[in-house]
Order: structure tokens, then sequence, then C-alpha cells
């Protein structure tokens, strides 16, 4: 298990456009796994792989039912209907912001051994996943949000109590 850095706001690579993965081999895999310890020891949404200083076109994605999503050179190819999502970002602490996005989404993207695969995606899913191809691009939510706000403790405390309750709903309902 490696923890890797998170690169911060003001650091140049937030701004640079990740080039695709071309190699999918044990050093992707390497980096993807410890994307995964890091993104699961901030308990967040979603990683880009330029968060942890890599330009390459990678990222990945834990919903709070617990679904796991690796998306490699990810594409965008069919969007539709808009909704705004209170949005926030481990590589912009303590700030949150209202961003419109796509309401659903269809992805063509590859798996960690090079293999195609389509998504389709709504609701929170479609947005963590824009949010995150964002970051390939250079672009984070802060350069898309009309209203962005400090986040004070009581709202991590309702980040964290209303992603307990997504969890404590997917369990019950694995468990049926
Ligand atoms: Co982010």
């Amino acid at each position: 298990m490696a923890l890797l850095q998170i690169r911060q706001y003001g650091d140049e690579i937030l701004k640079k456009k990740a080039r695709e993965v071309t190699a999918f081999d044990s050093k992707l895999h390497l980096l993807l796994d410890d994307m995964w310890d890091t993104l699961k020891e901030h308990d967040a949404l979603g990683l880009a792989a330029p968060q942890v200083g890599v330009l390459r076109r990678a990222v990945i994605i834990l919903m709070d039912d617990g679904e796991p999503y690796e998306l490699i050179n990810p594409v965008i190819v069919e969007e539709s209907g808009r909704e705004t999502m209170n949005e926030a970002c481990l590589s912009v602490p303590n700030k949150q912001g209202d961003v419109e996005r796509a309401a659903f989404i269809k992805v063509e993207a590859l798996d960690r051994f090079g293999v195609p695969f389509t998504l389709d995606a709504d609701d929170v899913l479609a947005t963590g996943i824009c949010h995150e191809i964002d970051h390939l691009d250079g672009i984070l939510f802060l350069d898309r949000a009309f209203a962005v706000q400090d986040c004070t403790p009581e709202d991590k405390e309702n980040r964290k109590a209303i992603k307990e309750k997504r969890r404590a709903e997917a369990k019950k309902k694995r468990n049926k």
C-alpha cells in the first residue's frame, strides 16, 4: 500500500493536459492501485492521475454504494440534460461550489488491461466522471462553479453523514 501526495490548487500540473495512456503494464497497475489507496485514505469520490502528479489520462471513482470505476483514456461520446450539484475536490481543500454539468453521459474508455468498454452514467456518477475528466484537461471545478463557498466543519460533517447514509442504504440493498 502506498499513499500518493495530492497536488494542491496552485500547482501548475493541475492546469496541464494529460496524455493518453499507451502502455497497459504493471507500471499503470501500480499507479492505479496506489491511487485507490490514496482515494480511500481521503474518503473521496474520485481521483485523476494528474492530481497525484502523473500527466496520464486515468481516473478512478468509488461510488458510495461501494462500486468502483476505473477509466483509462475516457471520452464522453454522448450527453444530455443539465444538472447542478455541489462539488468538492481533494486538490482544492476547504472549498465547495455549485457546478452545472450534463445529467446523463455515455462514456467510452479502456480498462487497466486496455480492453474497451462503454458506460452509461447519470446523477452522482455522471458528475464525478465529468469532474475527473476535467482534471485530465487541466480544468478544476472552480473554473466552472458559479458559486464557490468556504467549506465549514459543519459542511464536512454533512457530506460525511450523506456518504454514510448512502453506504448504509447500499449495504441494506446488498443484504436483501
Ligand atoms: Co477533483
